[in-house]
Formats: C-alpha cells, sequence, structure tokens
C-alpha cells in the first residue's frame, strides 16, 4: 500500500492533514488574525514526511511510551519486546503502528464536517505482542474546531494496549521562529508519575501540591522548563505523565495550551487516564520542517493522551490488559479556541 496524504477542513477554513502511514497528523492549519498558521510540528510533503521523524502525529502502539526493559508477563508467560530505547521498549518497538500504512476510508460521521475512518491488523505476535489485535480509528474534524480520534481495538488472544496520537503543538505557528517557552500550560491533575533515572515511572502517584508539577493555575512552560526540581532537571525539561483529575473512562478536560502571540489555545479532552507532555528536548537543528524552519529543543509540545507508562508492571496504576470478549475504546480531541 502507498503513503498517502489526507484532508479533513471545516467551514472556516480549519484544516487537518494526516497521513496513512502512522495514521500521522501532518499539520494542523488555523487561520487566525495574523494569518494562517500550522500548529502541529511536520513537514512540506508526504515523502519528507515518509522520510523524517517517525513520530511526529503518529499513532504509537501497541503500547505507547515505555515497558521497562522491554519486559512484562502476562497469563503467567513471560514476553521479551525490542529494547529501542536504553533498556526500554518505546512506542510498541521499533515496527510500531507508526510505521505501518493504515487503510484510510471517508465515512460519514452525523455532526462532523468530513470523517475517515483507518484501520489495520497487528497480527499474533507482532513485535512480540500476544493477539492479533484489530483497531479501528475516526479520525473526525467539526465546526467548533474539534479534531477527534476515536480508537477502538479488539483481540483474539489476552494482550496489552495503550493507544495514542503523538501531535507536538506550537501555538506560535511551526517555523515561525518562535518556540513554546511563551505558552501558558494548565494541566488538570492533582498527581504526576514521577520517574526513575531511565525515564520509567517508579510506582509512585505524587501529589503536585507545593511542585512545580502542580499546573492547575497555568504556568508559563519558560518558568516550568527552567525549574530546578530534580524531576525536571532528570530529563532536560518535561518528559512526564499526568494524573487527570476525573472519572475513569470520562471524557474530560486533561490540558490547556495558550499562546499570548497567537491569542489561540488549545484544549485535549480524553477518556484516557493520563498525559504524557514531551517538551521535545531531542531536537538539535537536524529536522527541517514546515517553512525550512530546523527544528530545535522546545520548538514543540507532544501532547499524549495515554496510559501511564509501564502500567503493565505497576498495579496500582489503570489496567492495560484486554481480552478477547472486550474491546478498547479511548477517545482524544483536540480543541482549538480562538481566545
Ligand atoms: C517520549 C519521549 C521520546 C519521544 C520520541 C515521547 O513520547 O516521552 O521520551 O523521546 O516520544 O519522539
Amino acid at each position: 500500500m502507498e503513503n498517502k496524504m489526507y484532508k479533513l477542513e471545516n467551514d472556516y477554513g480549519l484544516v487537518v492533514e494526516f497521513m496513512s502511514l502512522g495514521g500521522r497528523v501532518n499539520s494542523i492549519i488555523v487561520p487566525s488574525d495574523l494569518g494562517i498558521y500550522n500548529m502541529v510540528v511536520g513537514y512540506d510533503s508526504a515523502e519528507k514526511a515518509a522520510k523524517g521523524d517517525e513520530y511526529f502525529g503518529a499513532i504509537c502502539g501497541r503500547v505507547a511510551n515505555r515497558i521497562a526493559n522491554g519486559r512484562f508477563e502476562l497469563e503467567g508467560k513471560s514476553y521479551q519486546l525490542a529494547q529501542n530505547n536504553g533498556p526500554n521498549s518505546l512506542h510498541g518497538g521499533p515496527n510500531g503502528f507508526h510505521k505501518k500504512i493504515w487503510e484510510v476510508e471517508k465515512i460519514e460521521k452525523e455532526g462532523t464536517c468530513g470523517a475517515y475512518k483507518l484501520s489495520t491488523t497487528s497480527p499474533d505476535g507482532d513485535e512480540n505482542f500476544p493477539g492479533e489485535l484489530k483497531i479501528e480509528m475516526i479520525y473526525s474534524l467539526n465546526n467548533d474546531h474539534e479534531f477527534e480520534i476515536d480508537i477502538k481495538a479488539t483481540t483474539n488472544k489476552t494482550t496489552i494496549v495503550n493507544l495514542t496520537s503523538h501531535p507536538y503543538f506550537n501555538l506560535n505557528g511551526v517555523g515561525k521562529g518562535l518556540d513554546i517557552s511563551n505558552h501558558k500550560l494548565t494541566v488538570n491533575a492533582k498527581e504526576f508519575t514521577p520517574l526513575d533515572e531511565n525515564s520509567i515511572p517508579t510506582g509512585e502517584l505524587r501529589s503536585v501540591e507545593g511542585t512545580p508539577m502542580d499546573l492547575r493555575k497555568g504556568v508559563i512552560l519558560k518558568d516550568l522548563l527552567n525549574s530546578d526540581y530534580e524531576q525536571i532537571k532528570q530529563v532536560g525539561g518535561i518528559d512526564h505523565n499526568w494524573v487527570i483529575d476525573k472519572a475513569p473512562g470520562e471524557m474530560g478536560l486533561a490540558m490547556k495550551l495558550y499562546s499570548q502571540h497567537t491569542a489561540i489555545s488549545l484544549e485535549m479532552h480524553t477518556t484516557q487516564p493520563g498525559v504524557q507532555l514531551y517538551a521535545g528536548m531531542h531536537f538539535d537543528g537536524s529536522e527541517i520542517v514546515h517553512l525550512s524552519n530546523k527544528l530545535n529543543a522546545f520548538d514543540g509540545l507532544a501532547i499524549e493522551a495515554q496510559n501511564f507508562p509501564d502500567a503493565i508492571n505497576h498495579s496500582n496504576f489503570p489496567n492495560s490488559v484486554l481480552k478477547p470478549d472486550e474491546v478498547y475504546h479511548e477517545k482524544i480531541m483536540y480543541k482549538i479556541k480562538y481566545v
């Protein structure tokens, strides 16, 4: 199957562009008083996108984020995954869902300006995960500037699943010369999951109270990223999971991002229990993205609605096991606001 680019557009000219390769969202183009702005890090063409950073806007799975030492046990059996991130497994392994060419079909969905169904089947044993997993996602856009990803998965053997979408946002516009440090970030979380030296959660659910990780009232990202809090210094910025303050499985507000420069804000709502926020510390100018911009550290914030990292190895984290008679069903919704 060949890689193709698809487009959703609402009546106000807001455009979401994505590709069948990895379901990668390559741009979200927002008309504004200052002109047309592209708010997500991506490339000028599908060809460049296919050769570029494989996680930009991608669907990550079967298990997004990290699994310690790439190891887990399920129903008495041990599994070893590829260790593609130091000792850990990251984002489903080297040939995870970000590398698959998804089948894409235009569908009708009520209340939207357009919708596509993306589907794929991950065979039993794919990247060493058990069970044949069938995934169906719907990407849709409406006139309230809501881009929604509705994800369903089923398996024929007990397995583990944690699917996310991995777009990096810059509300100042990608390639316009400003990074994300002037953005105001608000996160609806009373707790976060601190990391060990390999970026694996220690298992603690730490209260944000009295720490720089308390983002409930909103902070300017520069202040957070420059903080000398040990968890921030350890990763050179933020690359952490916050525990969204809402009932399990319920669609709720996870976080907000706001740029004073463009007066545009973004909200992310989800049914998932956590949100990983990653400030792009590994960008070193070698990726050339939209508007011939050299991507540097802090040029985009990855907003990833998901289960907590390494959930399978922590009994106090939300369940990540999927059984044959169950349906994995999660929603992630990004809402652009002009305020
Ligand atoms: C992780 C980062 C990683 C990045 C790769 C993020 O989801 O949290 O640690 O470097 O993905 O693109």
